[in-house]
């Protein structure tokens, strides 16, 4: 896993304001936590911020939401460098791909996934694709590993993923129209591939 540090000053936008609606939104979450436990909030709230700066967290936005929490700078900061569903510096205006590379998934065939982001995306992670619509990095496992290999855009997770698989995942972001998430082979969630094994008789 990489070491995740802020974009470097000449990224970073001079502020940043939450929009009305998400402010609004933001507030709701806040109340539904009792007085003095406000800074549960820092996650959803983290994400939409996330959401309404074209896919990344700024320096600019972590203190907003801080302020907007009541919290420290650097708790807030803490939380956004720790988890790697927050990006921190600007990612693919269509698709951030972040490729699963612990071990089950790497036995099952990552190596190509990251081989091939390397190969279409660009040879680093963390650097936008020549057309600016892709990014991607490798993180540890994202808790599909029974679909293993997988990678998550967004909110979504691509599962049974094989290179040619992956490949359509990207197509279909690239044409602006993804496929369904979920395991890209043939079985349905985490039945077994060639079928029932067990427990196949109706009582
Ligand atoms: S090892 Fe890849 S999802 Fe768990």
């Amino acid at each position: 896993m990489s070491v995740r540090r802020l974009a470097p000053k000449e990224l970073q936008p001079a502020s940043f304001e939450f929009t009305a609606e998400n402010l609004a939104w933001a507030k709701a979450q806040i109340a539904k936590y009792p007085e003095g436990r406000q800074a549960s909030a820092v996650i959803p709230i983290l994400w939409k911020v996330q959401e309404q700066h074209d896919g990344w967290v700024s320096e600019p936005a972590i203190r907003a939401v801080a302020d907007l929490l009541d919290m420290p700078y650097i708790r807030v900061l803490e939380v956004a460098t720790f988890y790697t569903m927050f990006q921190l510096q600007p990612v693919g205006k269509k698709a951030h791909v972040q490729v699963c590379g612990t071990t089950p998934c790497q036995l099952r065939g990552a190596g190509d996934l990251i081989k091939e982001c390397q190969h279409r995306i660009h040879h680093d992670p963390f650097h936008l694709s020549a057309d600016g619509d892709f990014s991607w990095e490798e993180v540890e496992c994202l808790g599909a590993c029974v679909n293993a290999p997988m990678m998550m855009v967004g909110k979504d997770t691509y599962e049974d993923l094989t290179v040619e698989s992956f490949n359509k995942v990207l197509d279909g972001f690239a044409a602006g129209n993804p496929p369904k998430p979920g395991p890209q082979s043939t079985r349905p969630s985490s039945a077994p591939i060639s079928g029932l094994t067990s427990l196949k008789d109706k009582v």
